[in-house]
């Protein structure tokens, strides 16, 4: 069954144009950006890539970036913006690399699109080099869990975002600019389980905040709700006996 990536491919890329859409551009490239700063990464893995901006954007520190994708669309246009990338069809679940094979693993909103997570992130781990880092931007899950609705207005017009069923794993179709995909709620626990059973040490964990320059009405819609967090997590440099 579709998930409606391939669908919204068109619509996907004139929404996140060069720049990023208002949560990369105002909110998440400059945190997830300073995570490189520093640590000597030569070699990343962009699980999820999509049209591949963030690939494009290690390239600019001197980070090689292999993008994979399942969305085709997706795919072609990252090598039509970047002949001399490597985007490859693929899904995290099956990732077509050896073990430890890449300083940093990263998986930029796209967990949320993933649904195998258990199979997915056990696979970003194997191909990350024992010591690496894998890199994650998601959606919060209090505020997937606001999902299909999202924001509503109450009936003065106050803006109101109803959480609910946070503890219930589903698949939701979320729509907006052109898009309609489907995502997947999961409790906060859901995926740090997994990161823990896999051994990993988190090393970064925040909530970051639209910067100052960004749009005061979508910024205090931001204070209200939480959208994103960023984490970072260390495969251990030695090998667990
Ligand atoms: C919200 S987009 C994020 C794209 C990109 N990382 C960015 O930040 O612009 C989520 C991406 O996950 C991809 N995706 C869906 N299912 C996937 C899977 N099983 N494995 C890897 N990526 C998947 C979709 O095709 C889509 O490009």
């Amino acid at each position: 069954m579709t998930n409606g990536w391939d669908e919204s491919a068109s619509g996907w890329i004139a929404d996140i144009g060069e720049e990023g859409d208002f949560g990369r551009k105002f909110v998440l490239d400059a945190p997830m950006m300073e995570r490189l700063l520093d640590k000597g990464f030569r070699s990343a893995l962009d699980v999820g890539c999509g049209e591949g901006r963030f690939c494009r954007m290690l390239g600019t520190k001197g980070i090689k970036a292999v993008g994979i994708d399942p969305t085709e669309a997706l795919i072609r246009h990252a090598r039509m913006q970047d002949p001399d990338g490597d985007y490859r069809i693929g899904r995290a679940e099956a990732l077509e690399f050896p073990d430890a094979s890449f300083d940093l693993v990263v998986s930029y909103l796209s967990l949320v699109d993933i649904p195998d997570i258990k199979t997915g992130i056990a696979e970003m781990v194997r191909v990350l080099k024992w010591g690496g880092a894998l890199l994650i931007a998601n959606l919060t899950s209090f505020n997937t869990a606001g999902q299909p609705e999202g924001w509503t207005k109450d009936p003065d017009g106050t803006p109101r975002f109803a959480i609910d069923h946070y503890m219930e794993e589903r698949a939701e179709w979320v729509r907006w600019r052109g898009i309609r995909v489907q995502t997947w709620h999961r409790p906060l626990s859901s995926y740090m389980s997994v990161l823990l059973d896999l051994g990993l040490e988190l090393r970064h964990f925040s909530e970051p905040m639209p910067n100052p320059s960004a749009d005061p009405l979508r910024s205090e819609l931001h204070r209200r709700v939480p959208y994103f967090l960023i984490m970072e997590w260390q495969k251990p440099a030695i090998l667990p006996t």
